[in-house]
Formats: C-alpha cells, structure tokens, sequence
C-alpha cells in the first residue's frame, strides 16, 4: 500500500511514519498541495492521503483514476474540498470523522477568552513592562447566552465546556439531537431566534450549500450589537466583508477566525516576508478585537496521533479487510449510512 501523502507538514510526519511502519503503509511525503498542477505527484501510488486545502474536484478526480489510483484517504473530518458526487463511481473517499472534538472545542473557548479578557493585549503589554489597565475591561461569560450552530460531536464539547461556565445554551441544527434536548441541554431554536437572542455565537456545522455565509450582512443584521461570532469550522461559513463592516459598525464586539474563506493559499505557511494581497483579512488581523489563528483548532499531541491512527486503519481496512466504515458516499454521510459497506 503506497500513499503519496500532500501538503506535508512536519508536525504530521511522525504518528504517520511510525503507524505506516507497523501496518505496512509506505507514505511519500510531498509538501505541496494537491490540485490540477500537481496530480501527477500521483503516479504510481494506490492512494493519495490529502487535508483540507487539497483540491480533488473533477478535473482531479478524473486524473488521478487514470493514473489508476484508487483511494482518497482524507486525514481531517470535513470534505468540502472533494466533489463528492463527482467522486462517486470512480474513486473510494476515506475520512477521519471524528479524532479530538476537545481539541477544537477547547480552542474555541480558549480563543474566546482571549478575545473578551483581551488576554492578546495583556501579553504584550506586559512584556513592555506596560502594567495598564486602561482599555482591558472584559465581560463575564457566566450569564450570558451562547449560540451553537450545528451540535455535532464538536459542537457537544463546546456545549459542555459553556454549561461549565455557567452560559446558558441556544443551538440550531438541520438535524437536532433528540438526546440534548430531551436532557435538557439546549435549547434547540430557529436560526433567527439564535441570532436575536445570542451574545455569543459558535458554528460548529459542516460547510454546504445550505451553511455557506451563514453568518453574512442580513443575519449579522438580526444579531445583538456586540454579538462575538466564533468560527473554528470553515471559513466559508462567514462572509469576511460582511464581518469586517460589523467590526467597523461596532455591531460586532469580537470575532475569533481560526478558518477564513480565503486560507488555502495562506494558511499553514509563514508568509511574514511578504506582502498580504489579501486586503479583508489584512484589515481583519489589525482590528484590536479579531483574533485570527491559523486552522490550528485541531493541532495537538493526541489529534495528530488519532488521526495517524484512523487513516491507516482506514487505509489497511480498506486494501486488506475490503471493508471501511469510514468511506463516504454522496448518498449519505457515510457507507454506514448508506448501508453498502464499500460503496460501489
Ligand atoms: P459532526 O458531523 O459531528 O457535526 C456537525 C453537525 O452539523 C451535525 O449535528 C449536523 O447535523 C449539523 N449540520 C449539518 N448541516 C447543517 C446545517 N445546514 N445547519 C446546521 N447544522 C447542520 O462534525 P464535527 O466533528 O462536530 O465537526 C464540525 C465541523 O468542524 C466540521 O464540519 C469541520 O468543518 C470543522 N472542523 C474544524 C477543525 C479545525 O481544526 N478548525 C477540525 C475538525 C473539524
């Protein structure tokens, strides 16, 4: 089984050479990204191991089946970037579905807390031995109503860790968890209500059709002024112009990005010596109450290992086991819920 493995990073190297070891997996470690320009990277490999600034539309898809590759095993939960219904019928697409949904909660709560206690500002200011208050007052969070759009396995953590700060819970979802509701720990809304009502909101849902700017002008416009919009999800769920103009209206308190429409080119690469063509994300990053990371949500010790762990698995599964709970089908979310086992 041999991988050609994209958009290499250091810190993903170890878990996949030490489990590709022990399994049988050879990994071929490119750092460029998969796209149209690259795909011949692929020739000569059973599979492609890709992340989520991987490009495998149907251009892609048709080349990488002509050079007789057979497996997209994605290393991350959202697939966005693959056209899924293009895929179907010519190559199997493999995921990660869930390998720390505490890693990005937790950082979605730390971002939060840095933003409202303007923990950024402290940190420098103190360095310059700057021991001023003027200008760090915060709010308490204990109190204040939080809206979570999409209570997945993510969104559940993050519910948790506000039910421990005493916040109480708005969520919306395409398909509300019977179990959460009926507990009795959230209360499950329509999107305008959550606008209306949240002091804070969190989107923790899929980027589709249906959740692409999600957050834009016209529901910015339903919101509290004030309102801290969250977004550890996909970029694509907010429109950054229509955010940027809610910073400069005032009507947006605070926004922590760790994804942002436009990341693919940018992100996950230290582009300090250049110039930032990108003029909305420049103005975002010099706002005092933007805090922008660099889709970093997911980065720790045992993500990176369970993600190692799930895609070889996935990966052995699939060519020794010929079976792969993990592949997705258009048809559903997944081959369990399409009942096919592999999917064609
Ligand atoms: P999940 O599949 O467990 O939960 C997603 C939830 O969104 C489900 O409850 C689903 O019903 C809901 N949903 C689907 N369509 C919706 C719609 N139109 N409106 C509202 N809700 C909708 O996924 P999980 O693991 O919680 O991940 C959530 C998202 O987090 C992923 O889609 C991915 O984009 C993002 N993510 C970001 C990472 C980062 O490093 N920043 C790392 C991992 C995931």
């Amino acid at each position: 089984m041999n991988f050609a493995f994209f958009d290499t990073k250091p810190y993903d190297i170890p878990a996949f050479d030490r489990l590709g070891k022990e399994r049988g997996v050879q990994f071929k470690y490119y750092e460029t990204k998969l796209n149209e320009d690259t795909v011949e990277l692929a020739s000569g490999f059973d599979g492609v191991c890709v992340f989520v600034n991987d490009t495998i539309n149907a251009a892609v898809i048709d080349r990488l089946v002509e050079l007789g590759v057979r497996v997209v095993a994605l290393r991350c939960a959202g697939f966005n970037n693959v056209d899924m219904q293009y895929a179907y019928g010519k190559i199997h697409v493999l995921r990660v579905p869930a390998y720390s949904p505490y890693a990005v909660a937790e950082h979605a709560m730390a971002m939060l807390l840095t933003s409202i206690r303007r923990i950024h500002k402290a940190y420098i200011r103190t360095r310059d031995f700057n021991f001023s208050l003027n200008g760090m007052t915060g709010f308490d969070l204990h109190g204040k109503t939080v809206g979570i759009i999409g209570t997945g396995k993510i969104g559940q953590v993050f519910i948790n860790i506000c039910k421990g700060f005493g916040m109480n819970i708005l969520a919306y979802d395409k398909f509300p968890s019977k179990a959460l509701e009926e507990s009795g720990t959230v209360k499950y809304v329509d999107l305008d209500t959550l606008f209306a009502e949240s002091d804070i909101i969190s989107l923790h849902c899929p980027l589709t059709d249906e959740t692409y700017h999600v957050i834009d002008e016209a529901s910015l416009a339903k919101c509290k002024r004030g309102v801290v919009i969250i977004n550890t999800s996909r970029g694509a769920l907010v429109d950054a112009e229509a955010l940027l103009s809610g910073i400069k209206s005032r009507k947006v308190g605070a926004a922590c990005l760790d994804v942002y429409e436009e990341e693919s080119d940018l992100f996950f690469n230290d582009n300090s010596g250049h110039i930032l063509e990108d003029d909305t994300l420049a103005r975002l990053i010099s706002m005092p109450n933007v805090i922008v990371t660099s889709h970093q949500a997911f980065l720790t010790e045992e993500a990176l290992n369970n993600i190692a762990e799930t895609t070889v698995d996935n990966i052995v599964g699939f060519f020794e086991n010929d079976q792969c709970p993990n592949e997705l089908c258009f048809r559903g979310s997944s081959a369990e819920d399409c009942k096919s086992g592999k999917c064609f």
